[in-house]
């Protein structure tokens, strides 16, 4: 659909503009973590770069350094699924907007793997960042059944 930005009645002139064609920009991706197996724990909180890229439509997630960058001012989702690692006794992760910490899940590791899965709607600028970490001692797991995923897309621009 459109809608009309400028009329000049004198002129009958209607100037319109396309909210759903190019003018929108597409952006969606999503991204597998690795195909190789326990991911920490570290020393020190560290940044997850998900290599398996299953889409990247605008290019916004960036598979060397695992940060997405909003193209414009907009609503946008973000989700993430994770795996604990059976025998690390924390599994979880950080996301974080630009340098702030805006979710913190995990779990203990009791019965064997287990999920952790969120998702969360973020009104950002352009220019703003958006990446997940894994916190200090913990550990996520990824093989190449795609357990541990990190996924956002564009609701509209705003
Ligand atoms: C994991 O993702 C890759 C890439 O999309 C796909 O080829 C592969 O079949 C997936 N693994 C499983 C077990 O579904």
């Amino acid at each position: 659909f459109c809608r009309v930005v400028r009329v000049e009645v004198g002129h009958l002139s209607c100037k319109i503009e396309s909210l759903s064609g190019q003018d929108r920009p597409k952006v969606a991706f999503s991204a597998g973590l690795t195909n190789s197996g326990k991911v920490g724990p570290f020393n020190t909180e560290t940044q997850l770069i998900y290599t398996k890229v299953f889409t990247n439509v605008g290019n916004t997630y960036n598979p060397n350094t695992g940060i997405f960058t909003a193209p414009v001012r907009g609503v946008y989702y973000f989700r993430f699924s994770m795996v604990s690692y059976e025998t690390a006794l924390l599994g979880g992760l950080n996301m974080y907007r630009n340098g702030q910490r805006i979710l913190h899940n995990g779990q203990y590791y009791n019965a064997g793997n287990e999920y952790v899965c969120n998702g969360v709607t973020l009104h950002l600028q352009k220019g703003d960042t958006v990446y997940m970490r894994l916190p200090n001692g913990w550990a996520v797991y990824d093989d190449d059944s795609n357990h541990s995923t990190f996924s956002g897309f564009l609701l509209f621009p705003m």
